[in-house]
């Protein structure tokens, strides 16, 4: 099963990253068989949605299309910036084609420096998917206090309970998220999906 894994803060030092790394670590080392693809949009690789090419420019987004069209599911990892998700993260889903994630499971984790990290959340749930059919999976995880937690190396022994917690979660929810992987195969493979019928979303 291959896992594609975006990391949705702009910023160069972002805990995000650290966050999208821990998921990194935990799908190689608790899911057998399990390959990663990272995307990091740090310093902001890719330029705004612009009309006059039709989306990111192929150099940029030829190697991401092909990791895309190769991932059986994905981690969309993103900050809580204003009481929303990145710019960034909406701009990738914006580029993102049904061709590439359509009818893939998605598991939304979002990362707040406080005890936010909801907002985002109910937003990716309402928006970003119509089109590239995306399917968000029933869980979720909101890393909360983050420059506290996810930092130290699995096994260590006095890990704080909301950090435990919160590991345990994230664990839960890409065991969850690989279930789905596999079940939404057969989806795609079904012969049901008609995207030159129906290639926009209502
Ligand atoms: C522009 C900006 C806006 C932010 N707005 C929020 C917010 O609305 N809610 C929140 O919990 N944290 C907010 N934060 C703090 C982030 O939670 C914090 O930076 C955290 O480390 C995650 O972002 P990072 O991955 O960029 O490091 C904001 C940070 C930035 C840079």
């Amino acid at each position: 099963m291959k896992f594609f894994i975006l990391s949705g803060s702009h910023r160069q030092e972002a805990q995000t990253l650290k966050v999208a790394k821990y998921v990194q670590a935990v799908l190689a080392r608790e899911h057998p068989g399990a390959e990663t693809h990272l995307c990091s949009l740090s310093g902001n690789p890719l330029p705004l949605w612009d009309e006059t090419s039709g989306g990111a420019p192929d150099v940029l987004w030829d190697p991401i299309s092909a990791e895309l069209k190769a991932a059986d599911a994905l981690v969309i990892v993103t900050p809580e910036w204003g009481g929303m998700a990145t710019p960034g993260v909406k701009n990738f889903l914006l580029n993102c084609t049904a061709d590439e994630i359509g009818h893939k499971p998605g598991l939304i984790v979002t990362v707040s420096a406080g005890r936010g990290g909801t907002y985002p959340v109910a937003e990716l749930r309402m928006s970003g998917t119509k089109n590239n059919r995306l399917v968000w999976i029933p869980e979720h995880v909101i890393i909360q206090h983050v420059e506290q937690t996810l930092g130290a190396p699995d096994g260590t022994a006095d890990l704080g309970k909301e950090d435990a917690t919160q590991r345990k979660r994230l664990r839960y929810a890409l065991r969850l998220l690989e279930e789905y992987g596999k079940a939404l195969q057969q989806v795609r493979v079904s012969g049901v999906i008609d995207l030159k019928a129906f290639p926009s979303g209502m």
